[in-house]
């Protein structure tokens, strides 16, 4: 099932969120549903939180969005209760969007890798480095369950830039082409 996605301004989306058991209630089926949600708005990586759930759950395809030559490096993963460790190399910057945050773009800055352990799906435990595009959806999928969006981490001037519409947004006055969950409608 499509989920609405939880608009900018959606108090869930600033909370830190929780770590979860097993024994989650509905946890299969919302995965499932954070599946669906994210194919069907073109997104390469969703958060329980954009979903209304302040659970430590996020979910990354990147193998849609690799050049066919890298196509073996993209990942599709589950991440459960995950945790940085580390974040190591050269600073970069890539132009970043978020399902919350419908037509606004920018660029972050964020360092190249990153050390994540988490659980998978079956809560089988996980230690893993990432670079590059990984690591990149990594980073802004845990800022979610961080209550941080990549809006936060803008340059001044694009934060003043961009405040126009992020407080339309806010007000329920902006449109996506899919399911979205605004504060006020
Ligand atoms: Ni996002």
């Amino acid at each position: 099932m499509i989920l609405p996605v939880f608009a900018f301004g959606q108090p869930v989306l600033k909370k830190i969120a929780s770590d979860i058991n097993s024994d989650y209630d509905g946890l299969k089926l919302l995965i499932d549903n954070m599946w669906e949600t994210m194919y069907a708005a073109h997104g390469v990586g969703i958060a329980a939180p954009q979903v209304g759930a302040s659970i430590r759950l996020f979910i990354i395809d990147t193998i849609q969005i690799m050049e066919e030559e890298k196509i073996d490096e993209g990942i599709k993963k589950v991440f459960i209760n995950a945790k940085i460790i580390e974040e190591t190399g050269e600073m970069w910057v890539y132009e970043e969007g978020c399902l919350s945050i419908p037509n606004i773009r920018g660029d972050v800055e964020r360092q190249q890798k990153v050390r994540i352990q988490y659980l998978d799906e079956n809560f089988e435990k996980h230690d893993e480095i990432y670079e590059g595009i990984n690591a990149r959806v990594i980073q802004h999928e845990y800022d979610h369950i961080e209550g941080i969006l990549f809006v936060e981490k803008l340059k001044p001037l694009k934060k003043k830039l961009i405040q126009r519409k992020l407080n339309d947004i806010k007000a329920g006055k902006a449109t996506a082409d899919y399911k979205i969950k605004f504060v006020r409608v």
